[in-house]
């Protein structure tokens, strides 16, 4: 059995795999409507979602199969205090697969640890949203015929953004991507994804904080919104929050076949105006979720040409530490009795399993 809790759970050739099946979907729609006659999805969504969670359950019920879960954690046990791992180990009797989104990061690892069903990560706190790099690859791949040899500017909230942590883990799996990550230095992209990743592959990076000097040499532009939920202090919020605006203006200096995609919702980081220019891709993007939702849930299941059924080996080496995480949002720091895991990167330096943090 096999979960996907980081993009990085899937091989580069897996990934692919998956893609490709989520093209034939979008053309052969019907070829695949009985394909999971008789299975249940279920979506436990303890943080809010529109696309998210609708298209997973768009994406099981156009397989045939059923849905059951729930919207927020207000109408769970979460609410009555239950842990993750409790809750994980009931619905595992009542389902065949579960696609879960929590406020921790972490939260799906830690399902996963209890799990009997294969377990998807729809969101993890600030940390990681694997699915919907599937959905950005898709797109990508679409516009650009390749996902190599691409400058994709990253603009907005890095920090907490989880779906630019997952595209970046993504991408830096290719030769030849250029990433320009574009922030306030307050919501820079966290060192762990430049230092463990991005570093140790053949893409090349730069820091700015200026998108409009940055725009001329972008094939994509990844604009996201500012966490407005994952800040302690709603002042520092109200100072960042207007930091980019894409207006048609900035956009006079952009290459013409550059693809303009947001993981959405939008808040006002990409002016309506936006909408009507044939760079903008974010509601087709938005679209291929059902597409590569569907693709995923049948690999999972072992239903479709590729088996994703066969355990993946982790060779994380475990480092013995008993130290609390320093993530005060991770799901380590949450539930009674999850101890922390620590791994050691590839610079040597330990980082919790659950979230990535760095322990020095
Ligand atoms: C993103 C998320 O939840 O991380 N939305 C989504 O899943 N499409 C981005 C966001 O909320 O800003």
């Amino acid at each position: 059995m096999r979960h996907l809790i980081d993009p990085l759970y899937l091989s580069v050739e897996e990934t692919e795999q998956i893609l490709n099946i989520a093209d034939d979907i979008c053309e052969n729609m019907e070829k695949y409507s009985n394909k999971c006659d008789g299975k249940i999805l279920a979506t436990l969504f303890f943080e809010p979602s529109t696309r998210t969670r609708l298209s997973f359950e768009s994406a099981m019920m156009r397989l045939g199969g059923k849905v059951l879960g729930f919207s927020s954690a207000s109408s769970s046990s979460a609410s009555k205090g239950e842990t993750v791992a409790d809750t994980i180990r009931v619905i595992g009797n009542y389902v065949d697969i579960v696609a879960m989104r929590h406020p921790n990061d972490g939260a799906a690892y830690r399902a996963s640890q209890y799990s009997k069903k294969p377990i998807i990560n729809a969101g993890d706190g600030g940390h990681q949203h694997p699915t919907q790099t599937l959905t950005d690859l898709m797109t990508i791949r679409r516009r650009h015929g390749r996902l190599d040899n691409i400058t994709i500017g990253f603009c907005g909230d890095l920090k907490y953004g989880r779906t630019v942590h997952s595209l970046v883990k993504a991408l830096s799996r290719y030769k030849g991507n250029h990433f320009v990550f574009i922030s306030p230095k307050e919501l820079e992209v966290p060192r762990y994804v430049i230092d463990e990743y991005v570093k140790k592959s053949d893409c090349t990076y730069e820091e700015v904080t200026d998108l409009s000097s940055a725009m001329p040499e972008l094939d994509i532009l990844y604009m996201t919104r500012v966490q407005r939920e994952r800040f302690a202090d709603i002042e520092q919020y109200n100072r960042l929050k207007d930091s980019y605006i894409l207006s048609p203006e900035l956009l006079k200096e952009a290459k013409k076949e550059m693809a303009i995609l947001h993981p959405l919702p939008r808040v006002n980081e990409i002016t309506l105006s936006v909408d009507d220019d044939e760079r903008a891709k974010y509601f087709e993007q938005a679209g291929n979720g059902v597409f590569v939702r569907m693709a995923l849930i049948l690999s999972l299941l072992g239903m479709g040409n590729l088996d994703l059924n066969a355990e993946k080996d982790n060779h994380d080496e475990v480092v013995k530490l008993d130290v609390k995480c320093k993530n005060r949002n991770c799901i380590t720091n949450m539930e009674d009795g999850t101890k922390p895991v620590y791994v050691k990167g590839e610079n040597g330096r330990v980082r919790c399993k659950f979230c990535d943090e760095y322990v020095d």
